[in-house]
């Protein structure tokens, strides 16, 4: 009996703290060695010329996620985590949502049935809390949490989903409690409306203006709001897609305060700017998403971000709609005004790519720092690690194979996601992911997606040390 399973031999292996040549033995789906030399394996792989990177982990992603009667989302979890596998990815992290009138236990199970049997890596579902009543308050969120669901998004805008300051209260309450980690949308829902309604007497509703109904300003004062909130509650919160400078410097200020308030950022904000939004007809509908990509300056503030410390995540906020569809960007509505273009882009399949390439091939960032913002952080920060996150005895063998001299240019004809286009359509990049493993189960390869519908499992996760509050 070989003493491995597999062996992946002569590659550069890179943790967010160490960059080493190194051989990695497999057995049972998990790394059992690390070391010069490894043999004895009944299959090896050659890295040579690669690094050997912990898989992606994305924990900001929309699959399958109810929209209302008329929209419908571009992918499902088959679709989703097939593109997620070919862009390096071997875990992501979407959420269940409520809708209002409805019990929260019961959309998680529901959820679940659509993504039991369909994926090809590993997931692990955070919630969406839009109705906090008392049974979900006092019941089903303390349930969820010990049954491994540990982490909630709220929403301080969108029609369905905005929570008004005291009910994120009531939910920072909670989650301070049991120690769960709050994801907070912040831009300021009565901000929106007034500039939308005021857009729109002025006849101002191309897509181009979906960026003007929610300026930096009102992400800024969100970001503010749910910062003091969780000052006041003393909860750690995680403060979502950071489109700009103006909340990079609220969350930055906080973090120099000594709050636990961790940030994410996305490929959008280093890489699109609101003249996207301005193409021609409709065209601007493909990049309308929430907050909006900002401008120059704010992609070199997300920089400094990124190379600062002030973002721990980074991730794609993969929320696909098809463009030329009736259920999409183009629905009927759409066509009167931005107000109706679903929010949203695809981008689980491109985000590595294009941090690598923009970061690290580029020399703003390290190889370590890209490991740490693409991966090993999102495993920490939502008690997916040790399990997840890093290369070392013990963790899942999830692992990219990255070929740092590639390069590619992003096309919609090679990408794998329900969308029926992408924000970065010729797009070029120098680095991209050439072998995925899950649990040591190569699932995709040169851009072919081998993984069975199944070999993904839905991860119950652990209560995350960042969750603590400061005072205990
Ligand atoms: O426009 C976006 N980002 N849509 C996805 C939902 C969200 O707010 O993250
Ligand atoms: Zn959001
Ligand atoms: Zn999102
Ligand atoms: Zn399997």
């Amino acid at each position: 009996m070989p003493e491995f399973d597999l062996a992946i031999r002569g590659g550069t292996v890179v943790t967010a703290a160490d960059t080493m040549k190194a051989d990695i033995g497999i057995r049972d789906g998990r790394i059992v060695a690390l070391s010069a030399s490894v043999t004895g394996a009944a299959r090896e792989i050659d890295a040579t010329g690669l690094l050997v990177l912990p898989g992606g982990i994305d924990s900001h992603v929309h699959i399958s996620q109810y929209q209302g009667p008329d929209i419908s989302m571009a992918d499902d979890f088959a679709s989703a985590t097939a593109a997620a596998a070919a862009g390096g990815n071997t875990c992501v992290m979407p959420f269940a949502l409520q809708q209002r009138g409805t019990s929260l236990r019961q959309c998680v199970e529901e959820y679940r049935a659509l993504a039991e049997g369909r994926c090809i890596i590993d997931t692990a579902f955070h919630l969406i809390i839009s109705d906090p009543t008392p049974e979900v308050l006092g019941q089903e969120l303390p349930a969820l949490v010990k049954d491994g669901y540990t982490s909630f998004k709220v929403f301080m805008t969108y029609d369905d989903l905005v929570l008004n300051d005291r009910q994120l209260l009531e939910v920072f309450d909670v989650a301070r409690r049991e120690q769960a980690l709050v994801m907070v949308h912040c831009e300021g829902y009565d901000a929106i409306r007034y500039m939308t309604e005021r857009l729109e007497r002025a006849g101002q509703t191309r897509p181009f203006f979906h960026a003007a109904s929610r300026p930096q300003v009102v992400e800024r004062e969100a970001a503010h709001r749910a910062i003091s909130h969780a000052e006041l509650v003393d909860v750690p919160i995680v403060i979502v897609h950071v489109s700009g400078r103006e909340a990079m410097e609220q969350v930055r200020w906080a973090q120099q305060r000594g709050l636990k308030i961790y940030a994410e950022t996305c490929p959008q904000y280093i890489t699109l700017t609101a003249e996207d939004l301005d193409g021609l007809n409709m065209e601007g509908a493909k990049y309308v998403c929430s907050p909006p990509p900002r401008d120059a300056d704010s992609q070199a503030a997300i920089w400094e971000g990124l190379t600062q410390g002030v973002f721990q995540t980074f991730s794609s906020d993969h929320c696909p709609f098809r463009y030329d569809a009736v259920d999409g960007k183009l629905n009927p509505k759409a066509r009167t005004s931005f107000r109706w273009v679903p929010n949203g882009i695809p981008g689980v399949e491109t985000r590595l790519p294009i941090l690598f390439s923009e970061g690290v091939s580029k020399g703003r960032i390290s190889l370590q720092t890209f490991v740490a913002l693409t991966a090993t952080n999102h495993a920490r920060l939502y008690g997916l690690y040790p399990q997840k996150g890093s290369i070392g005895v013990g963790f899942d063998a999830d692992i990219t194979l990255w070929d740092p001299a590639k390069r590619e240019t992003i096309r919609q004809e090679i990408l794998h996601h329900g969308a029926d286009y992408t924000p970065w359509e010729g797009f070029a990049v120098t680095g991209w992911p050439v072998m995925t493993l899950s649990r040591g189960v190569v699932v995709a390869e040169d851009g072919k997606v081998t993984g069975a519908a199944g070999h993904g499992q839905i991860l119950s996760r652990d209560i995350s040390d960042f969750a603590r509050p400061r005072g205990l």
